[in-house]
Formats: structure tokens, sequence, C-alpha cells
């Protein structure tokens, strides 16, 4: 069997009596070095990643008559399964785990009996000791560590040692300089292969937009392998472009985690594949069936009786429930707990497609909002940042739209105070989100002068300054809520008393941290979680405010399309709440009382510009 005829050999091999298979044109297979039989003849371990396609497997398992098992093999060095797993008599296996994916090293260690199993160090690995010959009870091998030799020689192996340093240089070693025509097969076998394989099509552009590139890596990077069936390319700036591609997984488990990925992207199936969503009935209210499709940020519709149903109440990590009365069909996306006995809910990954915007070169590199590429901004791109940002608040404000902010106790810590408090005034922000300490640091600044028991004024610790905030939860308890505190007079300035005066819905949920809580801290969680819900319900633009919980919190109900910017000093967590593929959310990792500060000056700036403009 081959991949690339030559005509000599085939008729060599033809006039031996063998049969000459060809694989089709661009299809690499590389023999011996990734394919390995089992040594009892059962099946064939076949590796692929490197050198090696995928999709040539079930060619294998065809025309062999027998079972493929796909391996992927993860580090280069390592680019041919010889070069780090070899099958032994006996059904032990010699191999070296890392040079594995975690998908393929449990479908190893499903087939392998544990006591079967020889997992080999780094060391040994890399003087190439899988590439060994096994004849029977003799493995000879190139220089390996005495504990290897020891292991072998335990299950009653006999090592040939043989120095082939000059051989590893050309990347093999003792398998490397055989090559086995006569293997033993079992005689009852049958052609199997787990690889799994489904067209899907991508169209917008997908070349300017790196679209198709991106989806191409997801395939790759998540063990799978495609070939592009058709690539029709737009010939003008602003047409689209489409592209069918097959892609190709080693088990059905692999495909479904590739598929939904491509999904998220646009992937459609080409329309003569084109089928309804598989749904499953809920038996159990608030648990779903096992293989239930998780829901992302991104708009979604389901196929239902040939018809595609927008998915209501969009957000991450739901189901999408489906109900079907005499008035039509509804889709919404729940949280498990939601889900109720009656409802049918999406399992497995057809009949359904996220709808995206076209992203053209235009729209990329458009003024508004383009630093927000899903990017997170550096310290130099703060100012820039911030700009862009107060532009948008007050675009927001003048038409009448929403801006949610999630904030942590750290923007009172950080001199904050007096920004937010001012945002809230002018009418930058519709509702607050946020934890039981953001409240508790900001009364305890108004009322005592400290947040955390530090001098806000002097930068210091205050004697017993680290009881202040017990005792102002203390008092606002014996008000009743922070409303009533405002409301007598205890509470006079910043962030708490400033919502209460505008109307200014807010929401702080609580945790296992807090002290108190304050009365108005939602402490049963599955209730916070439904207020946060709501206040986030039509928000046009997050500001999120050094609150890694809060604002990873609300990041997850979050549906794309809502301008989030994240703002925190570890860039990790700015990563995270940026990182969610859409163009609208961005990150800035800076110090969140210099970031507020810079953007009540900006707009500032603004409100002063628009005054002048206005008298002219
Ligand atoms: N006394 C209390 O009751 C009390 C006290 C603390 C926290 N809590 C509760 O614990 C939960 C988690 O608290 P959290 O939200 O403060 O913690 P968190 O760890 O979720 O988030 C704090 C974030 O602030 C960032 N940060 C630190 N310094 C910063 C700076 N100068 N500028 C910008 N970002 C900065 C950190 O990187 C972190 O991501 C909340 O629900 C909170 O209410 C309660």
């Amino acid at each position: 069997m081959k991949s690339k005829a030559t005509p000599f050999t085939n008729s060599r091999f033809e006039k031996q009596g063998y049969t000459v298979y060809e694989l089709p044109k661009d299809l690499p297979f590389e023999g011996a070095g990734d394919a390995l039989l089992d040594r009892e003849g059962r099946w064939l371990w076949a590796g692929y990643g490197f050198r090696s396609e995928l999709d040539s497997h079930p060619y294998l398992a065809k025309w062999l008559n027998i079972e493929v098992i796909s391996l992927r093999l993860s580090d280069e060095r390592f680019y041919h399964l010889d070069t780090c797993f070899c099958p032994l008599t006996g059904g032990y296996l010699l191999y070296y785990p890392p040079a594995f994916d975690s998908y393929s090293n449990k479908v190893i260690e499903m087939r392998v009996a544990p006591e079967k199993l020889i997992a080999i160090e780094e060391a040994d690995a890399i003087n190439f000791a899988c590439n060994a010959v096994n004849i029977n009870k003799i493995v000879v091998i190139n220089k390996v560590s005495d504990l290897l030799k020891k292991r072998l020689t335990k299950v009653g192996f006999e090592i040939v040692e043989t120095p082939l340093t000059e051989f590893l240089k050309a990347g093999g070693a003792a398998k490397c300089l055989t090559l086995r025509v006569t293997e033993p097969v079992m005689a009852d076998r049958h052609e199997t292969v787990m690889v799994e394989s489904r067209t899907i099509r991508m169209e917008g552009h997908l070349l300017d937009s790196g679209l198709i590139s991106h989806a191409l890596d997801l395939v790759v990077e998540n063990g799978g392998s495609f070939q592009v069936l058709n690539f029709k390319l737009g010939e003008q700036r602003q047409s689209t472009s489409s592209a069918d591609v097959k892609v190709s997984a080693p088990s059905h488990e692999i495909m479904e985690e590739i598929i939904s990925l491509l999904i998220d992207l646009g992937a459609v199936p080409p329309p003569q594949e084109i089928c309804d969503a598989n749904l499953e009935p809920v038996i159990q209210d608030g648990v779903g069936p096992d293989d239930f499709y998780v829901s992302t940020i991104y708009p979604t519709e389901v196929r239902v009786n040939g018809q595609w149903v927008r998915v209501q109440n969009q957000r991450m990590d739901g189901a999408l429930a489906i109900t079907e009365t005499p008035e039509g069909i509804t889709a919404k996306c729940k949280i498990l707990r939601d889900l109720k006995v009656g409802e049918k809910v999406v399992v497995d990954v057809v009949g359904i497609r996220t709808i995206r915007k076209a992203e053209s070169r235009e729209q990329r590199n458009s003024q508004e909002f383009s630093f927000m590429s899903g990017s997170v901004s550096s310290e130099r791109r703060v100012e820039l940042v911030v700009e862009q940002v107060a532009w948008e608040l007050r675009q927001i404000r003048d038409r009448g739209g929403k801006v949610v902010v999630t904030a942590g106790p750290v923007v009172i810590h950080t001199g904050g105070s007096e920004h937010l408090t001012h945002l809230i005034r002018e009418g930058y922000v519709q509702a607050l989100l946020g934890g039981n300490a953001i409240a508790v640091h900001d009364m305890e600044q108004s009322t005592m002068g400290t947040s955390l028991g530090v001098d806000m004024k002097r930068g210091i610790a205050v004697r017993g300054g680290h009881r202040h905030h017990l005792k102002v939860i203390n008092s606002v308890r014996r008000y009743g809520s922070i409303a009533k505190a405002v409301e007598a007079g205890f509470v006079t300035s910043g962030v708490m008393y400033e919502c209460v005066k505008n109307n200014i819905p807010f929401s702080l949920a609580g945790s296992i941290r807090d002290d108190g809580p304050l009365p108005d801290t939602q402490m049963d969680l599955v209730k916070a979680q439904e207020e946060y819900a709501e206040l986030l319900q039509g928000a046009d633009m997050i500001l999120m405010l050094s609150s890694m919980l809060h604002s990873i919190g609300v990041g997850n109900m979050t549906p794309a399309g809502v301008k989030m910017v994240c703002v925190d000093i570890n860039p990790a967590v700015v990563t995270k709440l940026s990182d969610r593929g859409s163009i609208e959310s961005t990150g800035v990792v800076t110090d969140v009382g210099l970031f507020l500060s810079l953007l009540v000056n900006q707009l500032d700036k603004l409100t002063s510009r628009y005054n002048v403009a206005q008298t002219v």
C-alpha cells in the first residue's frame, strides 16, 4: 500500500503477487513508521499528526480488513508512531505517554491492561527506546537506562542492547533499520475504524478576516484533520467567499467537540446535509439529557420540524430547551436547574447554527471599538482605550441606553470611589452589580473615612481600622437596608449613596468570605444569579471593574453583542474575559483607580467640547 505511485515499485510488487492500493493524491500515509500491528494481530495502531493524515486510516481499515486505532502524535520529536510506541509480544506495550494527546492516552489505556503498559521516561524516549525490534521474548534496543532494562527483564524479556547513536542522528534506531513483511494477523478480524467525517460550510470574509485559517487551526489543534473540498473565493473587496470542508476526527466524541467549536465560528452543514436538531425529553426537573448541547454567547438558531428557530435568552453554558405548542415552537437558552419535565433539549451538534456578523476588512479597521478586537490593552494603550470608552459611554447615555457596572472593593481601596460616584451622578450608569465588599468598604469610607482600615486621605492604616467595616455592617444591619441607612442620614456620600439617591438598581451577590453580611446582600446564590440576569437584560455595555468573581460570573451570563470592558491589574483575569471571540470585548490591564480617574477626566473634556459646540 502506497501513498504515491512509483510505477516501477508497483509493477515489481504486482509481479510478486501483491495487490497494490494507492491512496488519493495528497493524502499522506508514511507506511510502517505510522502503522504498527498489535503483536497478536488483533488490530492496527495507526499514528497521525505530523507525517500521516488521519483520513488515510479508513483506507487502511478497508484494504487490510482490520480494526484501526488512531493515535495522535503531539510532540514533534516523535514524528512517527514507531519512535514512541512499540507493541511487544504477550500484549505488552512499551511507549512514551507524553508523545500522545490526552484522548489517545485514554484509548491506549482502554486497550492495554495496566500491568502490560510499560511507560518510559523522557531520557529513554529521546534515545528512541521505543524504536526497538521485538522477536518473541527478545528486544533489540539502543542503549537504555538500567531502570527500563530491569522493568523489561522483570516481565520476561531478554534485552539485546546495541549502541545506535549514529542512526539516532537520522531520526531512528533499531526498528527503523528493519522492515517486517510478515506479521501474524488474527484470522477473525473485520474492518473497523473509529474515524468519523462530516462536511461543513463556512461563508463570509474567509480570507480577509482570517476565519478560515482560524477554523482549520481549531480542527487540527483539537485532534482532527481536514480536507478543503471546495473554495469559492469572492473576487471583489466586498464579496464573500465560501468553503466546504471535510472534517475528520478519531472518534464521535472528538468530532462533536470540533463541530461545536466550528458552529461558534458560524459553520453550517452544506444545504444537502441540513437536518433537524436531535431533541431528547427532560425526564427530571433541573437535569438535562447526557449529551446536551452546551450553549455559547453567540446568537443561535435551532432547526425544528424543518424550520430555523431563534434561541431566546442567549447565554453561555446553558441548554437549549424547546417547547412545541399549537401556537408554535420556542427555543430558550436555560441553565440546567431551570429545565422542566415536558421540555425537550437539543442533544448532539446537528441542526444548530450561530449567526455571526460577517467581519469585513472595513469593519475590522473601523475606528469605532477597533481597539476592542478581543484584545488585551497594555499600559501604553490605556489612554486610547479610555478615550474610546468615554466616547461610547457618552453615546449610550445620550440615546437612553444602558450601562451596567460590576465592581469589586478594590475600586474603593484605590480611590476610585469619587470617580464612580461621579459616573452614577452624571447618568452614565444604569445598574450596579457586585458583592458584599464593595458596598461595605464604600460605606466604611463614607462614614469613617477609611477603606479596609486605611485612611483614604493620608494613605495610612488607622489604629483599630480593621474593625471599621464590621462596625459599618452592624450599623446598616440596625437600619435594615442600605436605602434606610441613606434615608436616616447615616450614609451621606459614596457609591451606594448615589445609587439610592439616583434610583440606580443594584444587586449584591453573596460569597463565602462575606462578613455580616449587609442586609441587602443576597446569600441565596440562585436568587442572586437571577437578580444579576435581570439587571443585565438590555445592557449595551458592561464595565467590569476589578472583581474576578463577579466579572467572570457576569461574562458567562452575557450574550455576544454587548460591549464589555474589563479592567483589572491581573492580565490573566482580563484575558479570560476578553477572550470570548467576540469583537466587542476588550481588556485593560491597569490600576482601576487610575482608569476611573482618566475616564472621568475624558468625559468632562467631552462635555466641555459639547458645551462649546452648543454655544457656537
Ligand atoms: N468583608 C467582606 O465581606 C468581603 C471582603 C472581601 C471580599 N468579599 C467578597 O468576596 C468576593 C470576591 O471579592 P473580590 O471581587 O474583591 O475579589 P476577586 O479576587 O474576585 O477580584 C479582585 C480583583 O481585583 C484585581 N485587582 C487588585 N488590585 C487591583 C488594582 N489596583 N486595580 C485593578 N484591579 C485590581 C485582582 O487582580 C482581582 O482580579 C466578593 O463577593 C466580595 O464581595 C467580602
